[in-house]
């Protein structure tokens, strides 16, 4: 490696992706490159790329496109590196489209970065290394530490193969990390400060099934153990890999956050049939009502798809219906894509873009007023807030986040990473704001006890 040359990493996509770059960072740092304050500063730049949506894989070519101006003006030579899912769907093509990218890094050699990198160097040829084969996990483990939150890997990979998604095809079947080596890294990842933890995977509550390893919720139960560890976070889950009994075990774990993220897709059976998510809409609401059952106050949050192939008015009518029954504290809202590779591309009856764009923003604008209605709910409840940053607009507030996952501002002189008591006074927009509460009998912050339970005043 030249000496001192510095890295900037540019990730789109999802949780997993930029957990990966937490991964590509630390191994560019061990072989000696440095972080870079802005990409025009950069002597390597790391594109980490997202495919889900053909929107998203549009955004990834304008950023080349400007990368190339980048090049065009930089004194020395500027190397990027293509990684992600876009590097393992068609890396090969963008490479010959821009030949300004030196080195393809696919999905399963985010950690050989630093080593393709040195091989472009040495011989002056591009590299690429898009095979599947052998799958390794990072063992940074406590050096993933981002002051006190982590995010922990804990499956890689999908089975589910929904006939509307890439993943599969780009990021293999599933792969679950041994246990020990979770525990481990969530034990370091403790010493060093974090006190939230979110387990990452695709289909998070498959944990264990491809290894005939303990399961997600034996995995739940462990972790919980962990002294000094204070909030636990998982993100996703499938709902089919759900159900009351398990919902009821996880309710006994003090530590895991009032939170479900849980993708419905389509209020629809017959959309949910032809989408190959193997669960049915009353299935999806038996796993609702035990978390509200279970899980006091619990927010479930969700993904929704609409535009889906031959989804009729009265397919969508059904997801309207489910969306305001079940009120959901918020949606991630999807106009279908055609993807590469997935059985969906090929459906006859692919819904007019126009129909599709309708039918999101009446979805949007539905869902927009639960999310309101839900957070109102908030107001006037005592609840525990993790201080997270300080706030843009004024260096007295902090963005604070409850174990619903809300994001509160609050007043505080409290450093990121304390945990305080606060109630929550207003809303203004779509944001939650709180007053921080004194703590009777001279107890500190951080002698707060684990959240569990939330009284409202
Ligand atoms: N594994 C998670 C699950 O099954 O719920 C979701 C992971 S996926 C990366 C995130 C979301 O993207 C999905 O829940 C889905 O709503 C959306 N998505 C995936 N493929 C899509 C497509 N072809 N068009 C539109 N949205 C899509
Ligand atoms: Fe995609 Fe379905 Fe796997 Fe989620 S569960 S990543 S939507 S194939
Ligand atoms: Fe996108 Fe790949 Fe994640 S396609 S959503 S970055 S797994």
């Amino acid at each position: 490696m030249k000496e001192g040359r510095s890295f900037f990493i540019e990730t789109y996509g999802c949780e997993m992706n930029k957990s990966d770059s937490i991964d590509v960072a630390l191994s560019l740092e061990e072989h000696g490159y440095k972080r870079a304050s802005s990409i025009e500063e950069a002597d390597l730049i790391i594109l980490n790329t997202c495919s889900v949506r053909e929107h998203a894989v549009e955004r990834i070519i304008g950023r080349l496109g400007f990368f190339r101006s980048l090049s065009l003006k930089a004194d020395g030579e500027i190397v990027i590196v293509l990684t992600g899912c876009v590097a393992q769907e068609q890396g090969r093509r963008l490479m010959e489209l821009f030949p300004e990218i030196k080195v393809i890094a696919g999905t399963y050699h985010f950690l050989d970065i630093p080593r393709l990198i040195e091989r472009y160097e040495r011989s002056g040829i591009p590299v690429i290394a898009d095979d599947m084969e052998e799958y390794f996990f990072s063992t940074y483990r406590g050096m993933r530490a981002e002051g006190h939150r982590a995010w922990v890997n804990i499956i890689t990979g999908c089975s589910n193969y929904c006939s509307y998604c890439i993943v599969p095809y780009l990021r293999g079947k599933e792969i679950s990390k041994s246990s020990s080596e979770v525990l481990r890294e969530i034990s370091e990842l403790v010493q060093r400060g974090v006190v939230e933890i979110t387990l990452l995977g695709h289909n998070v509550n498959a944990y264990g099934i491809d290894s005939g390893d303990i399961s997600f919720v034996e995995l739940l139960e462990r972790i919980n153990e962990i002294d000094g560890l204070r909030w636990i976070r998982f993100l996703t889950s499938h709902p089919r890999d759900f159900n009351p009994e398990l919902v009821k075990r996880i309710s006994r774990l003090p530590k895991v956050c009032r939170h479900f993220h849980l993708p419905l897709q389509s209020g629809s059976d017959r959309i949910l049939a032809l989408m190959n998510r193997k669960y049915t809409l009353s299935h999806f609401r038996s796993v609702v009502d035990a978390i509200r059952e279970f899980m006091l106050d619990a927010a479930i949050t969700t993904d929704i798809i609409v535009g889906f192939p031959a989804e009729t008015e009265e397919d969508f009518e059904q997801t309207l219906k489910a969306v305001e029954s079940i009120e959901f504290d918020d949606a991630f809202t999807y106009r279908y894509s055609k993807r590469p590779f997935t059985r969906a591309a090929t459906f006859e009856d692919q819904v007019p873009s126009e129909v599709a764009a309708k039918r999101l923003t009446e979805l949007i604008s539905l869902q927009r007023a639960i999310s309101l209605k839900k957070n109102l709910e908030e107001v006037g409840k005592h609840v525990t807030l993790l201080v997270e940053r300080m706030s843009k607009k004024s260096s007295s507030e902090f963005l604070c986040r409850s174990e619903k996952n809300k994001v509160v501002v609050v007043p505080t002189k409290k450093p990121s990473g304390s945990f305080i008591e606060a109630k929550i006074v207003e809303i203004s927009g779509n944001t939650l704001r709180g007053v921080e509460l004194e703590l009777k009998g001279g107890k500190k912050p951080s002698d707060v006890k684990p959240p569990g339970v939330v009284s409202c005043i």
